[in-house]
């Protein structure tokens, strides 16, 4: 059976997902007993997401003023869900054992290490994009995405980078400051044409050469009743890129290595959803793929499995696999960058 949505008035303690350690952080989101099915708006006009590295000045002030009114609903209104806070939160109770799944009592519901990977963080960022769009009343607004994928990208992307931005976070690795070039492979290379090379192979290795049947993408099974698949269960994209990155932003002066270097902390670093723009510009680059591997999941146990979010509207909502497996459906699409590493066979 499908992976049942948490119910939020059962949400307990976190804890930290390699140790089993109890974290210091209440991250339950409000309870609300008023959950409607999330119909998908009719869509007028694309959102494009950009690449971050190249945002226009007009894009960028909206971008943080949509982040520094999202940080001024933590202080006007802890308990208003599209707060700055609580927007993170949802990456912690969701990763961190904080809901367990319905109808399993101190089973822990995990998003990460299966094929609920790429569309749990779909659905988080959908909602992320339409609340900051809301809050500055731009429907058309869209999410950068962090372009790590191509040498032009492969850095920190400045936005983030400035002290005096809302989009600024001190808990990083201060030695990957910009213009430092991040390095997928976490094997401390130093040359950076070297670590330009490898990440291209890293990209080619798990967008194409090492997949032969769809789960390897996109990760191992889970459904309801499954304990939680260990790192190796997660698709090449998931346990490879998408990890380094994580790791390599994450600062090392903090014992989990916050903010991107743990779950229950990763989303209070503004650089994740646009990390995770990227990733999911990969499920979508990916499906496009000419190789010979199915693109789709077909198991009602996936298409099915459900999803709670908060909508910019503050309405909960329940969504599932099936309505966000076509982005255009979404209303967004990304901003064409070419993708070098797809012919950098090794
Ligand atoms: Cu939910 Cu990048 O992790």
């Amino acid at each position: 059976n499908p992976i049942q949505p948490p119910a939020f008035n059962t949400c307990g303690a976190a804890h930290d997902v390699r140790t089993g350690d109890p974290l210091d952080v209440n991250c339950c989101p409000p309870v609300s007993d008023n959950i409607i099915d999330y119909k998908l708006p009719k869509v007028r006009k694309l959102r494009v997401r950009p690449a971050a590295h190249k945002l226009d000045k007009i894009n960028l002030a909206k971008y943080e003023e949509a982040i520094r009114r999202m940080r001024e609903l933590d202080k006007t209104d802890p308990t208003d869900p599209r707060g700055f806070t609580q927007q993170a939160n949802i990456h912690c109770a969701y990763c961190n054992g904080a809901h367990d799944q319905v109808g399993f009592p101190g089973l822990d519901l995990q998003v990460h290490n299966s094929w609920l990977f790429f569309p749990f963080h779909r659905w988080y960022l959908y909602f992320y994009e339409r609340i900051l769009g809301s809050l500055i009343n731009d429907p058309t607004f869209a999410l950068p995405f962090w372009n790590w994928d191509n040498p032009k990208g492969m850095q920190l992307p400045r936005i983030f980078d400035n002290e005096r931005s809302p989009l600024y976070d001190a808990n990083r690795n201060q030695d990957h400051r910009p213009p430092d070039i991040v390095d997928l492979s976490l094997n401390n290379v130093t040359d950076d044409i070297q670590k330009v090379v490898n990440n291209l192979s890293i990209m080619y290795n798990e967008m194409v050469r090492s997949i032969s049947v769809t789960t390897d993408f996109m990760g191992q099974p889970y459904r309801a009743g499954d304990q939680p698949g260990g790192f190796g269960s997660g698709g090449t994209s998931e346990r490879g890129s998408h990890t380094g990155v994580h790791a390599w932003v994450g600062d090392p002066r903090n014992k989990y290595s916050e903010d991107m270097g743990n779950f229950y902390s990763a989303g209070r670093d503004t650089a994740f959803y646009s990390h995770h723009g990227n990733v999911d510009r990969m499920w979508s680059i990916w499906t496009t793929l000419k190789t010979d591997v199915p693109k789709t999941i077909t198991d009602p146990d996936y298409l099915n499995a459900s999803f709670l979010f908060y909508d910019e509207n503050k309405q909960l909502v329940r969504v599932k696999v099936a309505d966000c497996v076509d982005h255009r459906k979404m209303g967004y699409e990304y901003e064409k960058i070419d993708t070098p590493w797809l012919n950098y066979k090794p």
